[in-house]
């Protein structure tokens, strides 16, 4: 099959897509959606997210230097799309989509009980790059529902329901895994 040349586009594709919450030095809070979201770092557990300058949240989270990474599930795309396309500066998405706020762990931002996964981030740098300005942050805590956790420990992300973002459209993930870790080198177990 012949491909053809997508010129300048960065065209990594699905993507996460998570609600980050933020709040200003006056405790106002404030959510808005991101598809460029990743991790960074192993050890210590880094993340980054690029953030436009013109976004209420920008202005939050360089106050504060902190914010939670909120997973959503597929029934919560409605307002993952909302609060990707109104701003903080017009409307306060908290109240308009119905959200629970609840206090982090370690970080003054808050995080969203609806969302089965929370990460709570501190900037450690904020790279200008063009359009976006990377931000790199070190997880502090994350909280899991508890419900997604076997008992050897193992979080099972696959039955949280969880949503992709994928050039313009959003999609559920998982299906049937199609492999472990390391599946491809792995030596059979002889039968005995
Ligand atoms: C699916 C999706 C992904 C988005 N990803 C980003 C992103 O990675 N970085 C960003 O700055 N804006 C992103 N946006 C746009 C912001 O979420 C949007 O401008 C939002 O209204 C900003 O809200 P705020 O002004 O309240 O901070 C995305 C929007 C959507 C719908």
């Amino acid at each position: 099959m012949s491909k053809t040349i997508f010129k300048g586009s960065a065209l990594l594709n699905p993507v996460p897509v998570v609600l980050i919450t933020s709040s200003n030095k006056d405790s106002l809070c404030n959510v808005f959606t991101v598809g460029w979201v990743g991790i960074a770092c192993t050890r210590p557990p880094m993340v980054s997210i690029a953030i436009r300058p013109e976004r209420l949240s920008y202005e939050y989270i360089k106050a504060t230097k902190n914010f939670v990474i909120n997973i959503p599930t597929i029934d919560m795309a409605k307002k993952v799309d909302f609060c990707g396309v109104r701003s903080g500066r017009d409307i306060n998405k908290i109240e308009a989509m119905d959200f629970t706020i609840e206090k982090s762990k370690k970080v003054s931002a808050p995080s969203l009980k609806e969302c089965p996964i929370n990460i709570e981030c501190e900037i450690k740098q904020i790279i200008p790059l063009g359009s976006h300005d990377l931000f790199l942050a070190q997880i502090l805590s994350s909280s899991v529902e508890e419900n997604l956790i076997d008992k050897n420990g193992k979080i099972h992300f696959e039955k949280a329901n969880l949503m992709c973002y994928s050039h313009g459209e959003y999609f559920p993930v998982f299906n049937k895994p199609l492999g472990k870790f390391g599946f491809s080198v792995q030596k059979k177990k002889s039968k005995k």
